[in-house]
């Protein structure tokens, strides 16, 4: 076997500030009283994160692309049919049915942001869309920002538990690639993939120019989209 780097350090590090920050908003909102403000602020945050990971899902190295690991039917039959068979080749990036366990995670946190952008404390802090919206559209928001994080809670548990099978039952571990980002893979991968597998390096400079645009179209939808205070007096 030959490690590999698969997972590029900005697709690692998402991972790991996203996986803080769900913790964070839960801890915020639910645990801690008078936390409401910083709810606001990891929330934005979180939405920073999901749209650099949407850009980087584009314009990311090899194995961060959705076109490698979001796959049609076909594909994620044919995987699904070898799920609890032992010796099966490990995939290098992302299995066919795990690409759209990451897909559902993405959007529902993006909904679970979203959402909260249109929220209310009910003493102090409106969400900086709240004025925007009608009634029947704040009513929505509310529902999803409750429903989408109970099933967050559940795909995380299904997620969490997924590599725990892959783990111990067909032992691969997916949990340290995770954090390293080098794969055990045979040395001779090119006869068993097809084509050499990895990537060279991380593409920092690339991952630091979509990380700004990323907080600059959080900034531009928390501070200039939102009619400002003084407009809404002018309007009272
Ligand atoms: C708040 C909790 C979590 C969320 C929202 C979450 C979300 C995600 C997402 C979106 C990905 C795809 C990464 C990418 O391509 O950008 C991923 C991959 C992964 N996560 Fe998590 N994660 C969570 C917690 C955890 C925990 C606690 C572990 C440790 C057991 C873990 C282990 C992994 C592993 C091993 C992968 C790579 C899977 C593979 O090899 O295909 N995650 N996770
Ligand atoms: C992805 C990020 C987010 C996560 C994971 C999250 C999670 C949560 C959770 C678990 C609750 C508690 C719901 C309950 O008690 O059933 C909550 C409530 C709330 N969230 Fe978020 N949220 C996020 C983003 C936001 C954002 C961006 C805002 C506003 C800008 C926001 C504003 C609120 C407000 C105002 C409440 C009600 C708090 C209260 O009742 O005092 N959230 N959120």
């Amino acid at each position: 076997m030959k490690k590999r780097l698969i997972w590029d350090l900005p697709t690692r590090l998402f991972h790991w500030l996203l996986v803080l920050s769900i913790l964070a908003q839960y801890i915020t909102a639910d645990l801690l009283d008078d936390a409401v403000q910083w709810h606001f602020y990891i929330g934005y945050f979180t939405l920073g994160l999901i749209i650099f990971r949407l850009l980087w899902g584009m314009v990311g190295p090899k194995y961060a692309k959705f076109s490698q690991f979001v796959k049609g039917p076909r594909d994620v039959f044919e995987y699904a049919k070898t799920l609890f068979d032992r010796d099966s080749l490990p995939s290098v990036g992302h299995n066919p049915l795990g690409g759209w366990f990451v897909v559902v995670m993405i959007v529902l946190v993006l909904v679970q942001a979203v959402s909260g952008l249109f929220m209310t404390d009910d003493i102090f802090l409106d969400g900086p869309l709240r004025r925007m919206a009608t009634d029947n559209v704040l009513t929505i928001m509310n529902t999803l920002h409750h429903v989408a994080f109970d099933t967050l809670l559940y795909v995380i548990i299904l997620h969490i538990g997924a590599s725990i099978f892959y783990g111990i039952y067909k032992r691969q571990q997916l949990l340290p690639p995770m954090i390293s980002g080098k794969k055990p893979l045979p040395v001779d991968d090119e006869q068993y993939y097809g084509e050499t597998q990895g990537i060279r390096h991380s593409h920092i400079g690339r991952a630091i120019i979509i990380a700004l645009i990323a907080a600059a179209s959080v900034y531009i939808i928390v501070e200039v989209f939102p009619p400002s205070s003084s407009a809404t007096q002018y309007y009272y």
